[in-house]
């Protein structure tokens, strides 16, 4: 049975599962945690001491905005395996920042140069270039603090494996590497499977490894293990499969961001190299291939990881 499911991020067409009603509360738990930890008073939140203005382009980037779609991964994923939750709640946040972060980065002068992301100029146009270079640092350092707290409530184990996984999806073997590929592609042509393994790097690793990360605060089989790895990888190329399509069909008020961009910036893209209408037929094989992984696992419970999947391929920004 097919129902609408709508809140502010969500307009998808998912089963009877109420997936606006299961964000809301999460996504709340999130805002808040982001709000307690990234803070300027060092009596509050972490005691990282930095300068004002350096704190307050980091809060400008990750606060108020975005559709929190990886904290929401790594939340469903944990509840799939009956996780810790406070490690989970960290890890959200931590994979947060880590995008809060490479976000920044990406709108800057030297990689996409755009000024305009969730609604709001971009951080460079706001605080200046090195301000913004610095807040990008700063949010991917405190995201490897928030995963290694000192107080007990997260087992020694499940952080080791939390950094690991986090480092990989951010490094050269994931983001960073992707967005490399990225920026040496401009005004190439790219063939599909140069495309795939760039989006797989720059967007995929990240929301694979929000997926790893929420399974890493529980315990999972090898057989539920291969299964989310095979759903990460599936929901995170069509995640960017959707985001370039987006770039095309959507308006900038609607997306927080500038329409349009790609083909201006000569990027190669799943539109430009396999058209709309092939791109869209794709992200929805892309769906399917997710939706299958996730019943080969066996779990006894993924409505919300089901539910998130739809709304990635068919959200409307
Ligand atoms: C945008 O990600 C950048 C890409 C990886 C394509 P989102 O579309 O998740 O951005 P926010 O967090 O909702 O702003
Ligand atoms: C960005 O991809 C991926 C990141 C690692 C941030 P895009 O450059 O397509 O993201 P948008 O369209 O600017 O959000
Ligand atoms: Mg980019
Ligand atoms: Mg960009
Ligand atoms: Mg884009």
């Amino acid at each position: 049975m097919d129902a609408r499911v709508k809140s502010d991020s969500f307009d998808v067409v998912a089963s009877s599962f109420d997936l606006g009603h299961w964000a809301a509360r999460r996504q709340q738990e999130v805002e808040r945690a982001l709000e307690h930890w990234v803070n300027a008073d060092p009596r509050e939140g972490l005691d990282h001491g930095a300068p004002a203005e350096l704190v307050r382009a980091m809060r400008y980037s990750v606060l108020d905005g975005g559709k929190r779609l990886r904290p929401l991964l790594v939340l469903a994923a944990g509840e799939s395996v009956h996780g810790h939750s406070a490690a989970a709640l960290r890890a959200a946040c931590a994979v947060e920042l880590i995008h809060a972060y490479s976000l920044v980065h990406d709108d800057m002068p030297c990689m996409d140069n755009d000024v305009l992301r969730r609604g709001k100029p971009t951080v460079h146009v706001q605080f200046g270039e090195a301000t913004a270079l610095l807040a990008g640092d700063a949010l991917q350092a405190l995201a490897f603090e928030l995963l290694t707290p000192d107080d007990g409530t997260v087992p020694e184990a499940t952080q080791a494996a939390l950094c690991r996984l986090l480092a990989r999806a951010a490094g050269s073997a994931g983001m960073a590497g992707g967005q490399a590929i990225d920026l040496a592609s401009v005004g190439c042509t790219l063939n599909e499977k140069q495309l795939r393994d760039m989006h797989e790097l720059k967007t995929g690793a990240l929301l694979q490894g929000s997926v790893l990360m929420g399974a890493a605060c529980g315990r999972t089989s090898p057989r539920q293990l291969d299964a989310l790895i095979a759903f990460g990888a599936a929901i995170g190329l069509a995640f960017q499969v959707v985001d370039d399509i987006l770039d095309v069909t959507t308006d900038s008020v609607t997306l927080g961001k500038t329409a349009g961009k790609d083909a201006m910036a000569a990027k190669p893209t799943y539109v430009s190299v396999l058209g709309l209408e092939r791109s869209a037929q794709y992200a929805q094989e892309l769906l399917a291939t997710a939706l299958t992984a996730l019943e080969r696992g066996e779990f006894h419970q993924t409505d919300a990881l089901r539910a998130l999947a739809h709304m990635v391929v068919n959200r409307s920004h």
